[in-house]
């Protein structure tokens, strides 16, 4: 077991359900509630289970899983739950599943009775890798993704890979973009050992690395005053994607496979406002070709336009990007004019289907 020191609260990592058990009997909680939704409430309670047997007294609220249930209903239902099994300001939620449920459930549990503690305990590998630690919680309205949401921390994260056994081979390859990203953003070292690799073959001590720069990212800047804005790179674009593609697409990108189509077309921003080398940018197209296959982009412009001005980083109408100076080192605060994000759309569009 390794652990980490957020601000606030601890991150426990590899046979971390044991202390989750320790941190449920040190909390004196007068109720203990999971939140799950059928696949993990399926995958997942069981290794719980099987882990804390003296763990008897607790109630489960499961929900349909998906992005496109991440919203106010499904919030309100999990809120009617909580009321329904008497959930008091002395109870916890232990939100047991992938980025959905750790975000709508830190929400639902940061504003339920004006908020009780929860904690994470993420099961897929982009939740591990990033959504579990930060304290962003949040849900998303019509097409714009987190844009209801706060920054409350969790009591503590319990990381177990363990969980990762039950996941599909599509999910993994979508979390291997926050490890991407992580990379990009500030270790080239951990890029370049990401270049050999198959997302597969992702081992606990790249997970642990990609968890210890969220971490460090975050306790420096809980807020997103600063460097925090980082995390974002790849994100303005993917989003805008990722929400177009929810609505339209039969079969919708994952949040990992948009921010792959951003991190491209926000490297291409990058080569033009921060000095990102076009070298760098080839080596970065090539890595995420290899895992990523091109995606048929059909949005109009205008679509990607207005839903990237719905943006929370935005200034003064101005659309707000954070772009790579070199691989590993990552700027903040970039305003790109419209005809140079139209332009890298249409870099994307045009690169050959494939490898690059
Ligand atoms: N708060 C943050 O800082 C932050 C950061 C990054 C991403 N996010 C959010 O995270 C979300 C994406 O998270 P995600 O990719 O984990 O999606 P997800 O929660 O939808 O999980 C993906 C799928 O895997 C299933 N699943 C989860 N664990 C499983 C397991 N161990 N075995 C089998 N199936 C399992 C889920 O039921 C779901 O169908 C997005 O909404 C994104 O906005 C938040
Ligand atoms: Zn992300």
């Amino acid at each position: 077991m390794k652990t980490l020191q957020s601000n606030t609260y601890q991150i426990f990592f590899e046979n971390s359900i044991q202390q989750l058990g320790d941190f449920i009997t040190n909390g004196n909680y007068s109720k203990i509630l999971f939140l799950v939704d059928t696949n993990t409430g399926e995958h997942c309670m069981p290794l719980v289970k099987a882990a804390l047997p003296n763990l008897t007294e607790f109630d489960i609220i499961e929900i349909d899983p998906g992005e496109e249930n991440k919203n106010i209903d499904f919030c309100i239902g999990i809120w009617k739950m909580m009321l329904d099994f008497k959930a008091d300001r002395n109870s916890l939620l232990i939100n047991l599943g992938g980025g959905v449920i750790t975000d709508i459930g830190g929400f639902a549990a940061s504003t339920f009775k004006r908020g009780i503690d929860f904690v994470q305990v993420p099961t897929t590998l982009l939740s591990q890798v990033d959504a579990s630690v930060g304290g962003k919680t949040g849900i998303d309205m019509d097409q714009v993704k987190n844009v209801i949401g706060t920054f409350t921390q969790p009591k503590a994260v319990f990381i177990e890979p363990e969980f990762l056994k039950t996941l599909s081979g599509r999910q993994i390859v979508s979390g291997f973009a926050e490890i991407i990203k992580h990379g990009l953003i500030y270790d080239e070292a951990l890029f370049s050992s990401l270049k050999t690799i198959q997302p597969q073959e992702v081992n606990p001590e790249i997970i642990f690395r990609s968890i210890e720069i969220k971490n460090e990212v975050v306790s420096a800047d809980p807020y997103e005053k600063g460097l925090r804005k980082i995390l974002n790179f790849g994100h303005t674009i993917g989003h805008a994607i990722e929400s177009y593609s929810l609505k339209h697409d039969k079969d919708p990108l994952l949040h990992g496979e948009a921010i792959a189509i951003g991190f491209i077309c926000e490297s291409y921003l990058s080569v033009k406002y921060n000095g990102l080398g076009e070298s760098d940018l080839k080596e970065i197209e090539g890595c995420i070709f290899n895992h990523y296959p091109k995606y048929r982009l059909e949005a109009s412009f205008e679509d990607l336009l207005s839903i990237m001005h719905n943006d929370k980083k935005n200034q003064d109408g101005k659309i707000n990007f954070s772009l790579l100076k070199s691989i590993g080192d990552c700027g903040i605060d970039s305003f790109c004019s419209e005809e140079d994000i139209r332009e890298s759309l249409e870099y994307y569009k045009a690169l050959p289907v494939g490898k690059v």
